[in-house]
């Protein structure tokens, strides 16, 4: 019997995924968590690589929240946590259609009409599940994109032999959502304000969409809705906020801007007065490959270690 601690992670290819980069998130955490109970709050939770290490890590979280704005990753998150068997069962039987197929162009309609079939109206949940997973290791570069009206459009990738059904990661992950009192929920970062709790710590990891580093690599956005410069501001208010209030710890991550042009000095100015660390990333959705090289990141806290 595998060990919880040594399958559980993110159960998507996430675009911002932060699994590369939890070495040197662990070494800025509040040494406040080794310490005492805590309730930890992931308001961009995404594919949840930080989540998933918090749960493994900290048998003293006493709540869990998460959040995002994309209502079908959410749903994937309940539908996890609520009825792994029943979504290993569908995925494992999308997974045998998929690899019967042998010649690409029968796979590659295969994956649009499941394509299509996600992107209708009132689809029941588990099966929603099922399909964000499959499209997820089928599609081109693991990519999360919506058109305008929010319909999933990411073409066709070509994968010999991929797997769709990772049994392990989902039962792991399953588990660990269980073991914790979780709220799951759906929209905008600020919903999470409401969470925290005078008389116990408070952590936030905040993770949004970056910033782009320059006007011609503005990577269009996860959903619909477009977290512009207007949304980083308001999530530095919300973050101020936060931090005037009793037992509330925040780490937040963004792109470092002023690396590129020194002149552009945003995020220095939007969050004077904080701890602002750069950290080696390693990105790794970037459809162009000499884009990927080592770039530095922004870790901004409330804190002192
Ligand atoms: C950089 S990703 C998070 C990546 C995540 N940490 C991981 O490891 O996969 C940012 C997430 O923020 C979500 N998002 C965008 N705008 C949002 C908003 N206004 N409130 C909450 N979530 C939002 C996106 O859907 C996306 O999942």
């Amino acid at each position: 019997m595998k060990s919880i601690d040594s399958v559980a992670k993110p159960f998507l290819k996430w675009a911002g995924g932060k699994r590369q980069l939890i070495p040197q998130l662990t070494k800025l955490l509040p040494n406040k968590l080794y310490e005492k109970d805590f309730i930890y709050i992931e308001p961009f939770v995404g594919g949840g690589a930080m989540l998933f290490f918090m749960l493994q890590r900290f048998p003293n979280i006493k709540k869990v929240i998460i959040n995002d704005i994309n209502k079908k990753l959410t749903d994937a998150y309940r539908i996890i946590k609520d009825d792994a068997e029943g979504l290993v069962l569908m995925l494992t039987n999308l997974e045998n259609e998929y690899n019967n197929l042998k010649v690409e162009d029968s796979r590659k309609e295969f994956y649009l009409n499941q394509r299509e079939r996600f992107n209708e109206a009132n689809l029941d949940l588990l099966e929603m599940t099922a399909l964000l997973i499959f499209l997820n290791r089928t599609c081109f570069n693991g990519l999360y994109r919506e058109n305008s009206k929010g319909k999933f459009n990411v073409p066709f990738g070509r994968y010999s032999n991929p797997t769709i059904c990772n049994a392990d990661v989902l039962y792991a992950d399953s588990e660990l959502l269980n073991k914790y009192e979780i709220e799951i929920l759906t929209g905008d970062f600020s919903n999470t304000a409401q969470y925290t709790d005078e008389d116990r710590i408070s952590f936030f990891y905040f993770d949004p969409p970056y910033r782009p580093l320059s006007a011609t690599s503005s990577f269009k956005s996860f959903v619909k809705e477009d977290f512009d410069d207007d949304s980083q501001r308001e999530l530095s208010n919300f973050c101020r906020q936060l931090a005037l209030k009793e037992n509330v710890l925040w780490m937040l991550s963004n792109s470092d801007c002023s690396s590129k042009n020194p002149k552009d000095t945003f995020f220095e100015e939007l969050y004077k007065g904080f701890d602002i660390q750069r950290v080696f990333a390693s990105r790794s959705v970037n459809a162009n490959a000499s884009k990927r090289g080592r770039l530095t990141e922004l870790l901004i806290r409330n804190y002192k270690l």
